[in-house]
């Protein structure tokens, strides 16, 4: 079985959570990271793995765009898709505005993965957007939020078929 990650991460989460990923699945899997690198041709792979960070409710755009372009391809492949952001309860509604509708109806799993806010590292617009969802939100919410089972969920799908 062969498998090919494609993904996009501004802060580095989602690069962690895609290499997690690959040592979850048995078989070959690849990883691109789309943002910096052209995605190979997906003829030779058996599964198709797309997904990234969630920016004011959106996916990256070259991410957003390469599944709009290559909808007949992929459509061919068995595809699973997940999103790592920092509201899991959105997760449903949010993943409606990443991809096309027929990729979300073949896809065999969709999971969220969690997200982290890594302050530190981020813009002084992402500082600010930062602050400013943390204020809304309810004190206490945490800066980490991962979910590895969710990893293991998609991971245990693409074995499994
Ligand atoms: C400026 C900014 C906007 C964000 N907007 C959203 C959002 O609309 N919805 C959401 O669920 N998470 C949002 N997040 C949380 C990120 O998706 C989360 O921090 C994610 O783990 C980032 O992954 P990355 O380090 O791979 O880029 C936002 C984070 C920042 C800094």
């Amino acid at each position: 079985m062969k498998a090919l990650i494609i993904y996009a991460s501004t802060y580095g989460y989602t690069k962690e959570c895609v290499e997690k990923l690959k040592k979850l699945i048995d078989g070959d899997a690849s990883i691109t990271n789309i943002k910096t690198t052209d995605v190979p041709s997906i003829e030779e792979f058996d599964h198709i793995i797309i997904g990234g960070s969630i920016y004011m409710g959106q996916i990256n755009k070259k991410l957003k765009e390469y599944c709009i372009t290559n909808i007949n391809q992929l459509l061919n492949k068995k595809i699973a898709l997940f999103l790592c952001c920092g509201l899991p309860e959105n997760f449903d509604e949010t993943i409606k505005n990443c991809f096309p509708k027929e990729l979300l109806e073949a896809a065999i799993a969709k999971e969220c993965f969690g997200g982290e806010l890594r302050t530190e590292k981020m813009s002084l617009a992402h500082k600010m957007i930062t602050g400013l969802m943390q204020r809304a939100s309810k004190p206490g919410t945490p800066e980490t939020m991962g979910l590895p089972e969710n990893m293991t969920k998609l991971a245990e799908r693409i074995n499994n078929i």
